[in-house]
């Protein structure tokens, strides 16, 4: 069982990712929790230099996030669900076809060819995308990171390849009005997971 999270930033996802992994937690399932990029220590080495470097090319970024990808689906992954773990990750690939894919106009079709070649095939059973207005998400951010400097345009854009993702993989993702309140959102989707289970669809 593979979940992930999506949203553009300042949806809240990283908050909804906390209280679901408490929740899994108190529950007693035997989890991983990874994030994106990073999740290894090649990974989290990664993470510094793609939230920092003002240099890095859109291609340059790109492969840095594939790197990470690759290091953490075999070597965290993989062997986890081998294991009959749960995986819970805050980001995968649908990140990069979003962002580096359509936002930074790199092409989807590439970054999911790449994602397939780095993951193996790899998918997520369940994605929970938190969606959110950009206005709303960006008023929500205090301090930005490099990307999160981008204009509206471009989480504008991020938003659409999200909600353009979802029309084409319907009963992977479950998409989350992220403008409800916080135990409203973590009450769905713990009723989604728990129900998903029960139909044995994860
Ligand atoms: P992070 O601090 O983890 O942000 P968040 O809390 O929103 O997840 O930073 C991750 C940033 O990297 C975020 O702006 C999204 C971006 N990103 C990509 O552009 N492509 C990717 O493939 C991934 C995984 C993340």
């Amino acid at each position: 069982m593979f979940i992930s999270f999506e949203g553009i930033d300042g949806s809240g996802k990283g908050t909804q990712v906390q209280l679901f992994t408490d929740y899994l937690r108190k529950k007693g399932v035997d989890f991983i929790y990874v994030r994106e990029p990073g999740g290894t220590p090649f990974g989290e080495q990664i993470r510094n230099i793609l939230l920092v470097d003002r240099t890095l090319t859109a291609k340059a970024e790109l492969l840095l996030f594939l790197a990470s990808r690759a290091q953490l689906v075999e070597t965290i992954i993989k062997p986890a669900l081998a294991q009959g773990k749960l995986v819970v990750a805050d980001r995968f690939a649908d990140s990069s076809v979003a962002y580096q894919g359509f936002a930074r106009g790199l092409g989807v079709n590439i970054v999911k060819e790449l994602n397939n070649f780095v993951t193996d095939g790899l998918k997520p059973n369940l994605t929970f995308y938190i969606d959110i207005p950009v206005e709303s998400a960006l008023s929500r951010k205090k301090q930005l990171d490099r990307i999160e400097e981008e204009g509206k345009e471009f989480f504008r854009k991020v938003r659409k390849a999200y909600l353009d993702l979802i029309e084409e993989e319907p009963d992977r993702f479950v998409l989350v009005n992220g403008e409800a309140d916080e135990l409203t959102i973590h009450n769905f989707i713990v009723e989604t997971f728990e129900r998903r289970k029960k139909q044995n669809a994860i």
